[in-house]
């Protein structure tokens, strides 16, 4: 089939490249020039893993352009996949979508328009009232949510544990449908509305169970429990599973955060008091800044003691630094006075944070540092020689805000090491 894709985003371009390699010839249109540019050089705007090999192996089913003509010429499915980021009222921005809807001009073809767009339940209501005042009848709405996982993209999209299709008319779900062919999972069709929850209620859920094991965590600390232990303890409970109970200093990236509080504000909005989801959302707040008391509790007043942060994006896996735990970590060290050094394999830290020493290595952050805290659990940490890492501090205090390294080990290198929610010495 012939699709457009627009945004050439984390998830346009995973969708442009696995729906090419499906055997689809796919246009991918954005509105920004010098990255179309970049990817009809071949190069790949974002980290994410298998991504550049996708692209390259599929160069001549995939097209890069600005130019909305070009995209929209003969595809029988248009995908919006632009960027929804919160207003000021904590409300989904739609301002990306509208244009995209607007943008689309009269055809003479049946073409679906797709949103795989994370959007507020009633939105796919709208566009389709837009559509038809501007006389596209032609164009068909279906909501088709993405729950792709940075890091994990590609894999994801291509084994994905269903397919969610919310439509108008069952003839553009069966579009949608036909369009996976090769892709082994269930569908699950049903109206525009139930589909567009699907996907907020999805990373709601998602969210609370972080938040959940974060606050068990925290008494675990106040009792003298060890959540790891915990954790295994319950995920193993076949009515609970194992996923999404790892305790760590809160989620963080461009999704879970601005969709939780889109759903709070929808729900706000509509006259109800989502109180669950509420107070996930401040356990979660929360979790990040109990870091610094944790520094402080080994180090006294961080005022002045250099504190290296080790990983900067929001998980392994992606450069992505929208939301991610490490800027209010900085944020707040610096705040407090810290003077802050930082490695991250990927992300670019120097575009984000402003006052911060980026160090090559982790052991450059580590450096004369009088306490550091792992904020992301790159493989790479585990690999770094903890010993030689404590020579180079000036005072071997490590918080693992993601309970990835044995405290045992750390200890017997003569760490003060304090995990979350993992008893301490
Ligand atoms: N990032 C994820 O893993 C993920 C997962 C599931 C759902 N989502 C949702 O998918 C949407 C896109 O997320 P993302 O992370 O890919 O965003 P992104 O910011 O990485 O990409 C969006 C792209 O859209 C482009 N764009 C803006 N206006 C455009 C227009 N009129 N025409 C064409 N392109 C335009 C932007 O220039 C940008 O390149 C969001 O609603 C997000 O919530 C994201």
């Amino acid at each position: 089939m012939r699709v457009a894709v627009f945004g050439a985003g984390y998830v346009g371009l995973v969708t442009g490249a696995c729906l090419a390699d499906l055997g689809h010839d796919v246009v991918v249109r954005d509105i920004l020039e010098e990255r179309i540019d970049a990817l009809r050089r071949g190069e790949v705007p974002i980290h994410e893993q298998g991504l550049a090999e996708l692209l390259e192996r599929n160069r001549e089913r995939l097209r890069f352009t600005t130019d909305v003509g070009e995209a929209i010429d003969g595809a029988e499915v248009v995908f919006v996949a632009v960027g929804t980021p919160p207003t000021a009222s904590g409300d989904a921005d739609l301002t990306a979508v509208w244009t995209v809807v607007d943008e689309l001009p009269k055809v003479e073809h049946r073409v679906v328009v797709a949103m795989k767009s994370t959007v507020p339940v009633g939105t796919g209501d709208a566009v389709r009232h837009r559509l038809d005042e501007r006389g596209l009848e032609n164009v068909g709405y279906v909501s088709n949510p993405e729950f792709t996982a940075e890091g994990t993209a590609v894999h994801d999209f291509q084994h994905p544990d269903r397919i969610v299709v919310g439509a108008f008319d069952p003839a553009d779900a069966e579009v949608i449908e036909r369009l996976h062919a090769g892709i082994e999972a269930p569908v699950i069709t049903c109206d525009v509305n139930s589909a567009e929850m699907i996907k907020l209620a999805a990373n709601a859920f998602l969210v609370t169970r972080i938040s959940f094991i974060n606050e068990i965590a925290n008494v675990c600390e106040a009792t003298g429990a060890d959540v790891v232990k915990v954790a295994e303890g319950i995920g193993l409970d076949h009515r609970l599973g194992p996923h999404f109970l790892r305790a760590g200093i809160g989620y963080g990236g461009s999704c879970f955060p601005k969709d939780s509080l889109a759903l709070k504000q929808l729900a706000a909005n509509s006259g109800y008091s989502f109180q669950l989801l509420n107070a996930v959302i401040e356990v979660n707040e929360l979790q990040k800044r109990r870091v610094v008391g944790k520094l402080e509790r080994h180090l006294g007043s961080i005022r002045g003691k250099k504190i290296a942060l080790l990983g900067l994006a929001f998980k392994p896996g992606t450069d992505d630094m929208r939301e991610a735990p490490s800027l209010v970590l900085a944020a707040r060290l610096q705040a407090e006075g810290a003077e802050i050094s930082a490695w991250d394999p990927i992300a670019n830290g120097r575009a984000h944070l402003d006052g911060v020493a980026i160090a090559g290595s982790a052991l450059e952050a580590l450096e004369g540092a009088d306490g550091a805290v792992i904020v992301t659990e790159w493989p790479e940490l585990g690999e770094v020689d903890w010993a030689e890492a404590g020579s180079r501090m000036r005072q071997r205090v490590l918080v693992d805000g993601r309970n990835m390294l044995d405290p045992e080990e750390l200890r017997a290198h003569g760490f003060e090491y304090e995990g979350i929610g993992r008893a301490a010495e």
